[in-house]
């Protein structure tokens, strides 16, 4: 199954991406977490897109389609993948008719005041992707799955996080009726439980 989680920064999908990737054996194809890994290994593409990301804003479609390209070529992307945070742009999402068929989109539905509360309060593991929530850390500093030390995304700081969402109201909002159009898009509740979201995209997507 190929699978698209839309929605706005902090929406949840990556944290809905990787229990759903678990449960079907899939993987997840963060954009995001791939520019971030090329920021960290300094290479070409992560030297470019850095000032992009750190401005909130959103890195060239041509270099993120041929990311997307390449990852979806690779052997493990054969029985299907959830593409978190691909596509971002309606030029995106026309390229990514002429690489893939789309079975499902999932859009997680949450409003601004709610996304900048869990933005503010994310941390991450830059090792293995995991992300938490400092409510629910208990004053831990440290990755629960791997030991690596937590961090705050440079752009989970207050101004960016505007500046991500006007991006996503001006330039990606625009997909839920590109994929309303084709019949694909489903709408979930983003502001409930995380449990309960799991349960409706599985139930979304035929999985029990
Ligand atoms: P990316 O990493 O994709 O960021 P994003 O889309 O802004 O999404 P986030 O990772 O911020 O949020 P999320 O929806 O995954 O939420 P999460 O599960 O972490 O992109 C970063 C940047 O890279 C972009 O700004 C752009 O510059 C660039 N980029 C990436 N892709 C691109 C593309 N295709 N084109 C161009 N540029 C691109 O959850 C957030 C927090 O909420 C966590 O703390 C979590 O624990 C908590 N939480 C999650 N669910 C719940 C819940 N149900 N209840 C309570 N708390 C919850």
């Amino acid at each position: 199954m190929n699978i698209i989680f839309l929605g706005p920064p902090g929406a949840g999908k990556g944290t809905q991406a990787q229990r759903i990737c678990a449960a079907l054996n899939i993987p997840q194809i963060s954009t995001g977490d791939i520019l971030r890994r090329a920021i960290k290994e300094q290479t070409p593409t992560g030297l470019k897109a850095k000032s992009y990301i750190d401005a909130g804003k959103l890195v060239a479609d041509e270099v993120i389609i041929d990311i997307v390209k390449d990852r979806l070529a690779q052997e493990d992307c054969q029985n299907g993948y959830i593409l978190d945070g691909f596509p971002r742009t309606v030029p995106q999402a026309e390229a990514l008719t002429h690489i893939a068929n789309i079975d499902s989109v999932i859009e997680l539905a949450v409003d601004d005041q709610h996304l900048i509360n869990r933005l503010s309060g994310r941390r991450v593991c830059l090792k293995c992707g995991a992300t938490y929530h400092i409510s629910l850390l208990d004053g831990k500093t440290t990755c629960a799955a791997c030991g690596e030390e937590l961090i705050q995304r440079d752009d989970d700081k207050a101004e960016t996080v505007l500046n991500r969402l006007t991006v996503y109201h001006d330039q990606t909002a625009p997909l839920v009726s590109f994929y309303e159009e084709k019949g694909l898009l489903h709408r979930i509740d983003g502001a409930q439980g995380m449990d309960v979201i799991f349960q409706s995209i599985m139930e979304t997507l035929g999985v029990k």
